[in-house]
């Protein structure tokens, strides 16, 4: 059985306080969550370790936005994957739209980061997804084919293994317009059998395929329930501890 995962994405999103504060109340609740529901949260770099601190004892897993495609060196302000992992990350998040939109961040880049956080032994939450204009042209295979072909497959096995995808289509990322279950299916269903095309059915199948985009407690159940969709990473509602828990409750 491959692994669900709620994801909690806070983006440039609370100060280390309010952080804190939040974990901390994610932490006092997270008995509710049923077992074989893993939880990550996902702050900026200044929180994570406080945020760490917070979660010390706890299986909730401290997850990173982004990490620097060198390893160290003159590349002012930038935080490279050796310092997450010491901060204490188990995860990062490589190629969310937003830094693929605002920071240039293209699949060269991306192939550098993602080795450079497999290296130093962190997880990576690969993130893909179509703008609204591929959607309605009847691109969105095809685009998302490529974002995955064009660093996903330059992995081998092994490293593939570290790896859990979220597709979120960049049309319903903090708009309030979320995917249907059937439309997140589809896509979900055709990242699993592009994984096993490249990497064997094995590993495809133990791949964790997360959606992304307005998910939120009245409509992760639907989502959640499709037999290709392992999981959310959550932005807005992941700012709300009890709206975060009820989505990792929606299983
Ligand atoms: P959203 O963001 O839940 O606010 O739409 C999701 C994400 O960008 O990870």
């Amino acid at each position: 059985m491959r692994k669900k995962i709620v994801a909690g994405n806070w983006k440039m999103n609370t100060t280390v306080t309010e952080g804190v504060a939040l974990a901390r109340a994610i932490v006092s609740k997270k008995n509710e969550v049923p077992e074989g529901v893993s939880l990550v949260v996902a702050p900026p770099f200044t929180h994570l370790t406080f945020v760490a601190a917070a979660l010390k004892g706890t299986d909730i897993a401290l997850s990173a936005q982004n990490c620097a495609y060198e390893p160290k060196g003159a590349f002012t302000g930038e935080v490279s994957a050796a310092m997450l992992k010491d901060a204490g990350c188990a995860y990062t998040i490589l190629g969310h739209s937003e830094r693929r939109e605002y920071y240039g961040e293209n699949s060269a880049k991306l192939v550098k980061k993602i080795n450079l956080a497999l290296d130093n032994g962190l997880k990576v939450i690969f993130c893909v997804g179509e703008k609204l204009a591929e959607r309605k042209m009847g691109n969105h295979f095809e685009v998302v084919g490529a974002q995955i072909s064009e660093v996903l497959f330059t992995l081998t096995p092994e490293q593939m293994k570290q790896i859990v995808i979220a597709y979120e289509p960049v049309w319903a990322i903090g708009t309030g317009v979320t995917a249907t279950a059937e439309e997140a299916q589809e896509i979900h269903a055709f990242i699993r059998k592009t994984i096993a095309a490249r990497f064997g059915e094995a590993i495809a199948e133990e791949t964790t395929i997360l959606y992304g985009g307005s998910c939120k407690p009245s409509n992760a159940k639907e989502l959640f329930a499709c037999p290709d969709i392992d999981g959310g990473l959550i932005g807005g509602a992941s700012l709300n501890a009890d709206d975060f828990l009820a989505i990792a409750k929606s299983y």
